[in-house]
């Protein structure tokens, strides 16, 4: 009985509850680099968005990357496609629809060429999160001292090339020299389109969001149905909330 009552000491939960939040809040950020972390709002249900990234995700970044937690017929299902088209249109390797969306490079060769293996991108969203993954793709630079002659300001030294350099275009990071808390330091303040790509700069950035869109939906396939079925939840909830409080007072309405 002691130890119960100690174990409950009110005084004691609101520290509890402060570490909690603390420790929920301040999750650390996986971002590696120090680049710009533009605000980015995707939405999974946008089903045009989702099939446009699947088609960027296939064409740009399938030569190196896989998403083998994603099978062909259950994407068709999230982009509302019949399993033939995309087995014609998405699917360059893969013969049955149950297939994964494997890719054919080995990894030990992708590890001499590269240096690095190109991670399976199924979880890729959930580990980066979306807007992280929207920056990176935005944030490469010409930088003459990297294999690939690129850096990015939000994963520095990465060997991933810019395979996305032809519709971006040219970019230039500007830093200016700040105090920054009594020390002067190099700090980003923004890109400088250098020449021009296919696509203008909202263009790309669009580009981009379907891609970062498509890659949240491959991470957690099931959200659409998440979100549907928690209107659903919170609509029957509220409903017999009504119920259970006529109820309520309809039996005590002799007791008071
Ligand atoms: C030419 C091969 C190649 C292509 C094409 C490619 N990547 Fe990569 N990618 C790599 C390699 C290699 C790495 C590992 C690099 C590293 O960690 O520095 C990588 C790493 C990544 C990472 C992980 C970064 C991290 O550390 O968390 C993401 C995200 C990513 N790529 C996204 C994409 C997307 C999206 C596309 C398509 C637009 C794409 N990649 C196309 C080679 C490629």
């Amino acid at each position: 009985m002691m130890v119960r009552g100690k174990l409950l000491n009110f005084r004691v939960l609101p520290v509890v509850l402060i570490t909690l939040l603390v420790l929920a809040h301040g999750r650390p950020a996986l971002s590696a680099g120090y680049g710009p972390m533009e605000p980015v709002s995707i939405d999974v249900s946008n089903t045009a968005a989702l099939q446009r990234g699947a088609r960027n995700f296939v064409n740009y970044c399938m030569g190196c990357h896989s998403a083998e937690f994603m099978r062909f017929n259950r994407l068709a299902e999230g982009l509302q496609l019949t399993e033939v088209q995309v087995m014609e249109n998405l699917a360059f390797t893969a013969e049955r629809p149950h297939d994964t969306m494997q890719i054919a490079m080995r990894m030990s060769d992708a590890e001499r060429w590269f240096g690095q293996p190109p991670p399976d991108l199924s979880l890729i969203a959930r580990v980066r999160g979306t807007t992280w993954l929207y920056n990176f793709l935005r944030s490469y630079y010409p930088d003459e001292s990297r294999p690939t002659g690129m850096n990015n300001l939000n994963l520095t030294g990465t060997s991933m090339p810019h395979v996305l350099w032809e519709l971006q275009g040219e970019q230039r990071p500007v830093f200016e020299t700040r105090g920054v808390g009594g020390v002067e330091r190099e700090v980003f303040v923004g890109f400088e389109q250098v020449s021009p790509g296919l696509l203008t700069p909202e263009e790309y950035d669009a580009f981009v969001r379907d891609i970062v869109t498509f890659l949240s939906f491959v991470g957690e396939p099931i959200q659409l149905e998440r979100q549907r079925l928690g209107v659903i939840v919170i609509a029957f909830l509220l409903v017999f909330g009504l119920f259970a409080w006529l109820l309520q007072q309809e039996i005590w309405k002799d007791v008071k």
